[in-house]
């Protein structure tokens, strides 16, 4: 990989026992530390299609990890080496993976049985909670993921409109059905891989995120809907310029347009009541998943009563075996009733260890002058290399992604595991020790990358 450093170490191997070590200087054993790892993959690629359940999965570097349990905020892989946790099983952990509230209330559902797909009272007690915390959140339909939930907000908003073009914006990711699954990075508006279908995105058309420019001369009264992450963070934790949002609501208001945000990432993260509560604006449809079910499968569209009225009324089909599955919503009204009870404190604290993550990170990248860049949107830290500023959308195009699977890899080597290309989430459990460890595990891992870089040149 084109300027990674050599990983020498770490064919020795190095471990870090992070619990042991919280606070102190890294300790660093000379042991094998992917051996169990490694044999996993090559027995899993037998029968394991590409040897992972999601692909991106197998691009951890300098090896994909096998974990094997976890507690709190740690990981710890089959090879023994425990890692603090920023990855959160790509969202969902947002209190950690052992929250006591959750788990008690997941085997409590389990001790009444699977009931798999049948009325219970927990969908009624969910749906009432989101109406309480997330301001679009009048009714709620559930589904068992992100992807799904952004289908079904798609035909609920052409059922209530009666139209068909959606707009979607260029570097938001909606989950990887065809119609929606492309556009995914700038520079690429097709497909975002081989074998979708070229006729399914055909009433889609595309914006640039973040800019007015075009949208009012564009939107027309053939949109159903305008879909969008409020918060950029599939692309790389872009904040809403001013007024960005509230013009998109004034235009779609105007033109009859169903706007969605999409919140699977934002909800419940960038405030209890979301990117909307946290940015001042409300859209017709919510798309909720990830942190709404503290790590079980789980999707909702929450929206406005008269938006919502095409299910509310019986008209659209809204169908699925595992919708509301009990141990599901569980965990997801024991979540959200721990958001709630937590509230004051939970969410200036993960902002600030957001803050502090990536401040730390442009101080030490500064200081050794490597091309490396953090930018946040409170507890969402977007790792970029090959930069060393990002002043918007546009500069994604320089960014380097390997460089950055070679900085991940960095991290993970000093016992920090973030999403590989870079994204990393900070949760309700992660503590001020925590937040000196990972500074520390920052220096190091820097120090390590800029040397790389330099004896690569
Ligand atoms: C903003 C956004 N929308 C939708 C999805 C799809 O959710 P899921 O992976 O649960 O299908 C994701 C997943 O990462 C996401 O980040």
């Amino acid at each position: 990989m084109r300027g990674c450093p050599a990983v020498t170490g770490l064919e020795k191997g190095i471990a870090v026992d992070v619990k042991q070590h919280s606070s102190q200087p890294l300790e660093i054993y000379d042991r094998h530390i992917f051996s169990q790892s490694k044999s996993y993959r090559a027995h899993a690629v037998n029968h394991l299609a590409y040897g992972v359940s999601s692909t991106p999965r197998a691009s951890q570097l300098p090896f994909p990890v096998v974990i094997d349990h976890a507690e709190g905020v740690h990981v710890t892989d089959v090879d023994g080496n425990t890692y603090l946790d920023y990855s959160l099983g790509y969202g969902p952990l947002l209190l950690g993976h052992t929250p006591k509230p959750v788990l008690e209330a997941v085997q409590r559902e389990l001790s009444k049985g699977l009931r798999t797909a049948s009325i219970h009272r927990g969908e009624a007690r969910l749906a009432d909670l989101i109406a309480e915390l997330v301001p679009s959140g009048a009714q709620s339909a559930f589904v068992s993921s992100g992807s799904e939930a952004i289908q079904l907000a798609l035909r609920v908003a052409r059922a209530a409109t009666e139209r068909n073009a959606i707009a979607k914006f260029r570097a938001n990711y909606h989950g990887w059905f065809d119609n929606l699954h492309i556009a995914n990075s700038i520079g690429n508006d097709g497909a975002a891989t081989i074998g979708q279908d070229p006729d399914a995105s055909q009433s889609v058309e595309l914006f640039d995120w973040g800019t007015l420019e075009g949208l009012s001369e564009r939107l027309d009264t053939r949109f159903a809907a305008v879909i969008v992450e409020p918060a950029a963070i599939n692309a790389g934790c872009f904040a809403p310029p001013e007024g960005f949002l509230q013009v998109l609501r004034d235009i779609t208001r105007r033109l009859g347009i169903v706007l969605i945000f999409d919140e699977v990432i934002t909800g419940f993260r960038l405030a209890l009541g979301g990117a909307q509560q946290r940015y001042g604006v409300t859209p017709d449809l919510s798309v909720l998943g990830k942190a709404l079910g503290a790590g079980l499968p789980i999707g909702a569209v929450s929206g406005q009563r008269e938006v919502m009225q095409v299910i509310a009324s019986g008209r659209l089909l809204h169908r699925g075996t595992f919708n509301g599955n009990p141990v599901s919503l569980g965990a997801g009204i024991s979540c959200l009733e721990t958001l709630k009870a937590e509230q004051a404190t939970l969410y200036p604290r993960i902002d600030r260890i957001g803050n502090a993550i990536a401040a730390h990170v442009n101080a030490e990248a500064r200081a050794h002058g490597t091309p490396v860049f953090a930018q946040n949107v409170g507890p969402c830290v977007q790792l970029f290399a090959g930069v060393t500023q990002m002043d918007g959308m546009a500069d994604l195009a320089k960014v380097d992604r390997s460089l950055i699977l070679c900085l991940t890899s960095k991290l993970l080597q000093q016992g920090i595991y973030t999403l590989p290309r870079g994204l990393m989430y900070v949760s309700s459990v992660h503590s001020d020790g925590d937040l000196a460890f990972t500074k520390q595990a920052i220096s190091t891992a820097i120090a390590h990358f800029a040397q790389g870089l330099e004896a690569n040149r």
